[in-house]
């Protein structure tokens, strides 16, 4: 039996089916490359010594998965596929809501049809919105929402849990990630924006690598120690490892759970800066820029309850994460491309 990985040549994806090769599952990939490279899928083959089973198909093309659970002996399915850039769906609200949402009903329509009732889905720590409480759990009432992006996750965590509550055969592990960083060790896989970075990581490895010159730091009259905003890193192996428990999970058939997975810790933006000079060397300038509208000042998870329940704990620390990002990005300054 194999477990259908929706997304998986993205960043997250990559990295979840090298832990899930390296478990010994057999894996089938589903992409349509919208952001992302088939090349990510062989460096994991380099990484894993296996083969990749890989679909390039879009999940709102329904035939095409009907054929996909047609061929393959699939029961379960962890689903990363969906537009995630926080500013373009704010531009682009139907595409987000059309992609993100259309396609998981047309993913969620054809694995009923094949009575695969086992999904893992990624959720993210902004349906929290701007937590009145820190460190955030499962229990915290998702929060106002001020982006299409996130607007689609806790919509998807509703329609999740609506499907669950009708048909119980169903097990749905909805995981919150915090902020996703670092990259696999062997340098092979890693974050690889289009254009501009939008997120802190790539942003600094891209200042640090020369394609941009200084870092903007949003805000620093924000209610944290330095002003800087505060957000709970994960490194991407760690999350990859947390989907793993989270596939054991749903062998036990435990019907709906919610997981936060971050380190509990939380670093500001000059705190990242610090950490990623000492963890290489290289000094980020950077300057301070007006606050980035729908940011808020700080964020990070209570995690005990993944620990608890799904064993699992994140590893590495921001050292890890700075040296890892800068590896990927040093050995591959354009990302997939030669
Ligand atoms: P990513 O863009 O690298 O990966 C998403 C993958 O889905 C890409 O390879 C893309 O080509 C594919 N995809 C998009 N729409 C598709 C479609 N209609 N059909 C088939 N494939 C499609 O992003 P990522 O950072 O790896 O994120 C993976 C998941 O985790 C996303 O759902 C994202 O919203 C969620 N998430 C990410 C973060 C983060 O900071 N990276 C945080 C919380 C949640
Ligand atoms: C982190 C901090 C910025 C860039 C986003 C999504 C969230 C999830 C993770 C997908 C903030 C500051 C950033 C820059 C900066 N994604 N910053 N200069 O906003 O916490 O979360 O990614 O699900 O849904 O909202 O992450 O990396 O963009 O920002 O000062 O050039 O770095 O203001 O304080 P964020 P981020």
């Amino acid at each position: 039996m194999a477990i259908l990985v929706t997304g998986g040549a993205g960043f997250i994806g990559s990295h979840t089916v090298v832990e899930l090769q390296n478990a010994g599952y057999e894996v089938v990939v589903v992409d349509n490359l919208s952001n992302s490279s088939e090349k990510s899928l062989k460096r994991v083959e380099e990484i894993t010594g296996k083969p990749v089973k890989f679909y390039k198909a879009d999940i709102l093309d329904k035939p095409a998965l009907e054929e996909i659970f047609q061929k393959e002996s699939i029961d379960s399915c962890i689903h990363f596929a969906g537009l995630k850039a926080v500013g373009e769906s704010v531009q682009k609200p139907w595409e987000y809501y059309h992609n993100n949402i259309t396609g998981t009903l047309l993913l969620l329509d054809v694995m009923r049809k094949h009575n695969v009732k086992n999904i893992v889905f990624s959720s993210s720590a902004t349906v929290y919105g701007s937590p009145e409480v820190v460190p955030v759990t499962e229990e915290c009432p998702k929060g106002e929402i001020t982006n299409p992006y996130g607007q689609t996750k806790a919509m998807l965590e509703q329609v999740l849990t609506d499907i669950y509550k009708a048909d119980n055969e169903w097990n749905v592990v909805l995981l919150r990630y915090f902020n996703p960083i670092g990259a696999h060790k062997s340098g092979k896989i890693g974050e690889n924006p289009n254009g501009i970075p939008n997120n802190l990581m790539p942003y600094i490895t891209q200042v640090a690598v020369g394609k941009l010159e200084k870092l903007g730091v949003f805000g620093d009259d924000y209610d944290t120690p330095d002003g800087t905003g505060v957000r709970d890193y994960i490194h991407v192996v760690d999350l990859a490892k947390g989907h793993v428990k989270a596939i054991e999970k749903v062998k036990e058939n435990p019907g709906l759970k919610i997981y936060n997975l971050g380190t509990g810790i939380g670093y500001s933006v000059l705190d990242i800066v610090k950490n990623f000079e000492e963890a290489t060397g290289i000094t980020i300038p950077y300057e301070i820029k007006p606050r980035r509208a729908g940011d808020i000042a700080t964020n990070y998870a209570d995690a005990s309850l993944a620990k608890r329940e799904l064993g699992w704990t994140a590893e590495n620390g921001i050292k890890e994460m700075c040296q890892d990002a800068w590896r990927w990005q040093s050995q591959n300054p354009n990302g997939f491309e030669e």
